[in-house]
């Protein structure tokens, strides 16, 4: 027996190192953790539990016959964060590269399965050359088989990537599937094809960072919604991020502390939005000063800043929280903002996260250059996917909120069950001094003193809509509160929505302006 504990200590301590000590030196040198030493960080001390840690890939091809590795360059299992189960793969650069080849996909594959049966949310810590060249096919049937497994999943359990190193190639379209990426500061690259075939084929020079780094992707294509500043910090945030969400569809996501006393009322909130409806602040001061302890995780923090969103808590409920931001180009909507905040609406529906919008918003970002890009079809997304949410959908009006984005800032009319305004709140069809020019064409233009019309006009226009008792007149506004009592009010909703249960009519699935 002796021996036979003895030989399982050296198989394991063989799995553990898997690529060799040289390597391993490599890695410590070059800063990054490994790939075991990214979950042990990750999970809470002792819970880690791997499986099918003895695999080893079946491909005598270009020499690999010589060359096994316990394990196939991946570790997958499960553990705890923060005492909830999480299903986790970390790809191992030490072996070929961390690439991907037939057992290490099935490995994968295996704990996606498992995840699911389970309804835990899985997380995959990518660190690889991509397709293992030598395996051929059976890499990319892998990377199939991965893909529709990513599919199949979302919607039904969380699922996160982080990205640690190279993912290159296809291999970025399973992070591209999930439903959150991170991305480390100049360690982590993501990109469909690489600087070298980039420059043979458009003669093109771009550097690995430009190309795919973390900056690039958090703040210009939006592919990723987080970067930290190194591993444990990205780490840090992924476990920031479960404590939000529940483990699966079937249920709600846990509790907070609910510390912070919902009646808690910041005479700040009544300052903070200027009475000049053209004066910009930031709105995540306000979002600040109403949820529990001022917590608020944001999501995309970098990308499309003209619309805030994120999560936090209000009477230790999580929220998923999409506000307009005057701060950023008046707080209008354009085509980034737009599948940003559809994206994100999406998640918190499939995930029984309730809404809570925050609305000032002058109307859709105007211009050639939108209309081109498909404003059309892309600010079609974010009216969907708010129509078609069931969760509780609440909606704060604090300034403005004209025309089309009006509608689609989770008004009454798409299925908002409680909308509130600010007494500053002003709904028109578009801002006063437009509207003038349109209705008032002709008068103006041949008017003796055109300006002094016009100012009188504008002022009309202003006394009529520049107010909420229009709006509240019509019942598409439940409620005029005072702005500290947005807290307390938003919480009291919550609650009477605690058991709302609203179906859509069955079907397939819809069909969503992509
Ligand atoms: C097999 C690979 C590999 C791969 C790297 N290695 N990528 N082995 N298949 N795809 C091996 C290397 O041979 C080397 O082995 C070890 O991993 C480390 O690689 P290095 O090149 O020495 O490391 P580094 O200089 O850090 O460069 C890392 C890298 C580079 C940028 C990832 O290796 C690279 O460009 N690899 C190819 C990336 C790629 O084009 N992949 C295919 C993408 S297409 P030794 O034994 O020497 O240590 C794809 C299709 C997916 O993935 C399709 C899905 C539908």
């Amino acid at each position: 027996m002796k021996n036979k504990i003895k030989g399982l200590k050296k198989l394991r301590e063989e799995r553990d190192f898997a690529g060799g000590v040289d390597k391993l030196k490599q890695r410590q040198a070059s800063g990054k953790m490994t790939a075991r030493e990214r979950v042990d960080y990750f999970f809470d001390p002792g819970t880690f539990v791997e499986l099918q840690g003895y695999i080893q890939h079946r491909s005598s091809n270009f020499g690999l016959d010589s060359k096994k590795f316990l394990g196939d360059g991946v570790i997958t299992g499960f553990g705890k964060v923060n005492d909830r189960i999480v299903y986790i793969y970390s790809q191992d650069f030490t072996v070929l590269g961390g690439s991907l080849g037939e057992m290490h996909a099935k490995k994968i594959v295996n704990v996606m399965d498992l995840a699911l049966k389970a309804g835990a949310p899985v997380v995959g810590i990518n660190d690889s050359g991509g397709a293992r060249i030598q395996e051929g096919i059976n890499s990319l049937a892998g990377y199939g088989d991965i893909f529709y497994r990513n599919t199949i999943s979302s919607g039904v359990i969380p699922q996160i990537s982080v990205i640690m190193g190279p993912c290159a190639g296809g291999a970025v379209y399973s992070p591209g599937i999930t439903d959150f990426i991170f991305m480390v500061d100049k360690t982590s690259h993501m990109f469909v094809t690489g600087p070298e075939v980039i420059k043979a084929v458009n003669k093109e020079e771009v550097t690995f960072e430009e190309l795919g780094g973390g900056h690039t992707h958090t703040t210009e294509s939006g592919v990723a919604h987080f970067l930290g500043n190194d591993e444990k910090h990205t780490l840090d945030m992924v476990k920031e991020l479960l404590t939000y969400l529940p483990s699966s569809n079937l249920e709600k996501p846990p509790l907070g502390s609910n510390e912070d006393p919902y009646d808690r009322m910041e005479d700040k909130l009544n300052e903070i939005v200027p009475v000049n409806p053209n004066k910009p602040y930031n709105v995540k001061e306000l979002i600040a000063l109403i949820v529990d302890d001022s917590k608020f995780f944001e999501v995309h923090s970098t990308y499309a800043e003209n619309l805030v969103v994120g999560f936090a808590r209000l009477g230790g409920k999580t929220v998923g929280i999409v506000a307009n931001n005057p701060d950023i180009y008046a707080g209008t909507l354009d085509v980034n903002a737009s599948l940003k905040g559809a994206r994100f609406i999406r998640f918190c529906d499939a995930f029984n996260v309730p809404l809570v919008s925050i609305v000032d918003v002058p109307g859709f970002l105007p211009g050639r250059d939108q209309e081109r890009l498909g404003i059309i079809k892309h600010g079609a997304k974010l009216l969907y996917a708010y129509s078609e949410a069931t969760v509780p959908k609440l909606t704060v009006i604090t300034r403005k909120s004209y025309g089309g984005a009006y509608i689609v800032m989770s008004s009454k009319h798409l299925g908002a069950d409680y909308v509130y305004a600010w007494p500053t709140a002003e709904i028109a069809v578009m801002g006063p001094q437009g509207a003038i020019n349109i209705i008032f064409r002709k008068d103006l233009s041949t008017a003796e003193q055109p300006e002094t019309l016009r100012e009188r006009l504008i002022q009309e226009y202003k006394d009529k809509f520049a107010n909420p008792k229009l709006p509240a007149g019509y019942g598409y506004i439940d409620d005029i509160i005072l702005p500290v009592e947005t807290r307390p009010m938003l919480i009291k909703a919550l609650e009477s929505l605690e058991h709302k249960n609203l179906r859509n009519p069955m079907k397939k699935h819809g069909n969503i302006p992509l």
